[in-house]
């Protein structure tokens, strides 16, 4: 079983506080991957459930027991670093055997969970080199079977990926996603790669400074951020946001005027402290279209065009001196200079109030 649950979690360092009131629930076989801005405090709240650090603050529980006060070592778990972390004087059977020698396991039992995790991470045939003869990628590979071969509670893993290559890493991510649905193992799973993040979880949890600012599935959490921060965060390239003025509440919500000219309804409870504020209006850049006649119409001037091939990324600039940025499909006749119109859907409008709080409703 690999339940972990942190109860008011905080963390500080002398008079720095670094984490802050952390509550969170992983079910065991759950894949939860931690992201947020760098320095929030990912790897920090990682190594207070490794047991590598102490929380100034709070509990933190294995399938029910308070560990707080239980050793690393005893915890059950397996940590995997960003830098590998192999003994390099070792061959790859001794790295993956030393911590279990240590534990005094029977010879035999250690090469059969060798055996096993270097056929599942296809490293048979480099179990007696050392880490300097083998590739980033291969490096990567034992340092997860080393974590594999302690048949831990759950894995614990610190952008696990970052130094390999982007072609590499496609191949490891879907790799960790077909060992973790084989495994069934607990994982919780650091990373600044949001394709990384919306891929490889069950729920991702976004951290800023400290504190959580939601949980929630890949795709909940793109299509309902609570909050103007995560509608930030999620999603790439960045949702564009636009100042909108609240001009009168309707029945079910509030009638915006935003950009120049443009005016939406937008769902929200009309008591809401939004009711006659300033809002903020998000569009993705997916979300943004050529405009077709009888649509909303938002004129914008182009000031440079990113051709992917299957997709094209517009930088625009509207009336107001706006930045605009579409992501439109296949390869328009767009040029730098040209003077465009965009549209969008009312439906994938994200409206935020005064505070960056989702409006009810949307
Ligand atoms: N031993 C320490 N003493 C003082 N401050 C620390 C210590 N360790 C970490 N911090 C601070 O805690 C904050 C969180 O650090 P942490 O390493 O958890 O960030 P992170 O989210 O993992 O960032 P990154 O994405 O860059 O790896 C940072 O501001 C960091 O400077
Ligand atoms: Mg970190």
């Amino acid at each position: 079983m690999g339940r972990i649950t942190l109860d008011h979690i905080a963390k500080a360092y002398g008079s720095v506080e670094v984490l802050n009131d952390i509550n969170l629930k992983i079910d065991d076989g759950e894949l939860v991957v931690f992201v947020g801005p760098s320095g929030c405090g990912k790897s920090t709240l990682l190594r207070l459930i490794a047991g590598l650090d102490q929380p100034t603050a709070g509990d933190i529980r294995i399938d029910g027991a308070i560990v707080n006060r239980v050793p690393a070592a005893d915890r059950g778990l397996a940590m995997v670093f960003q830098s590998y972390a192999l003994y390099p004087h070792m061959t790859v059977r001794r790295n993956m055997a030393f911590g279990l020698e240590n534990s005094h396991m029977p010879r035999k039992e250690i090469e059969a969970r060798i055996t096993e995790a270097a056929r599942m991470l296809e490293i048979e045939a480099y179990l007696d080199r050392r880490p300097g003869q083998l590739s980033g990628g291969q490096r990567q590979r034992v340092a997860i079977g080393r974590a594999i071969v302690r048949n831990p509670t759950a894995f614990l893993l610190d952008e696990p990926l970052s130094n390999l290559d982007a072609e590499l890493r496609v191949t490891m991510r879907a790799e960790l996603a077909s060992l973790h649905a084989r495994l069934k193992t607990t994982m919780i799973y650091v990373t600044h790669d949001q394709v990384e993040a919306m891929t490889l979880a069950d729920r991702i949890v976004v951290l800023r400074g400290g504190r959580i600012e939601q949980v929630d599935t890949p795709l909940n959490l793109f299509n309902k951020p609570e909050n103007l921060f995560v509608a930030g965060f999620i999603g790439a390239p960045n949702m564009n946001f636009f100042p909108g003025q609240v001009e009168e509440t309707l029945p079910d919500g509030l009638s915006v005027s935003f950009l120049d000219g443009q005016k939406t309804p937008v769902k929200a409870a009309t008591n809401s402290g939004a009711a006659m504020g300033a809002v903020t209006l998000g569009v993705r850049p997916q979300h943004l279209h050529l405009a077709q006649d009888g649509e909303p119409q938002i004129p914008v001037q182009v000031r440079l065009v990113e051709a992917l091939g299957a997709e094209t990324v517009v930088h625009a600039t509207a009336s107001g001196g706006e930045r605009v940025l579409a992501v439109l499909p296949g390869q328009p006749a767009i040029a730098k200079g040209d003077r465009i119109a965009l549209s969008y859907r009312r439906d994938l409008l994200h409206a935020f109030d005064g505070d960056g709080m989702r409006l009810a409703g949307n």
